[in-house]
């Protein structure tokens, strides 16, 4: 049913610090912020030949990445993001199969303008996983 990794997220504390390292001592294509107020997150995308890393920077006093970054205070990997070929056809068939979906079930549109949504990281390994229709 998953498709293509997407995208590695990770969250962390100094977004331009972040950046730059990516950018300059890493060698690697980095975009502009983004802000997501829908998600509590800023994000930069960096553009590898086989996929994106999203670096995750909070944004909002509600924002998901505030907690992670009180327990990670160096940041760490996040998600990471599968895409799949129907998002509502892979929520019903994991959801039948005791998988967890977050927030209310239905998709939000993610930062690349595409439906997605995450999986209770304790039914899968510790890993908070993102569906990104393709
Ligand atoms: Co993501």
């Amino acid at each position: 049913m998953i498709g293509r990794l997407n995208h590695v997220a990770i969250a962390v504390p100094d977004l331009a610090a972040a950046s730059a390292q990516y950018r300059d001592t890493l060698g690697a294509t980095v975009g502009a912020p983004q802000d997501e107020p829908d998600h509590g997150v800023t994000v930069v995308f960096i553009t590898l030949p086989n996929t994106k890393i999203e670096l995750l920077y909070p944004l909002g006093d509600s924002s998901p990445i505030t907690g992670f970054l009180d327990k990670n205070p160096a940041g760490g990997i996040h998600h990471i993001c599968y895409e799949v070929d129907d998002i509502l056809a892979a929520r019903d068939r994991l959801k039948a199969q005791g998988a967890r979906v977050l927030g209310n079930g239905e998709p939000k549109i993610g930062a690349h303008g595409k439906p997605v949504l995450f999986l209770h990281p304790k039914d899968f390994n510790g890993c908070l996983i993102e569906l990104e229709q393709s």
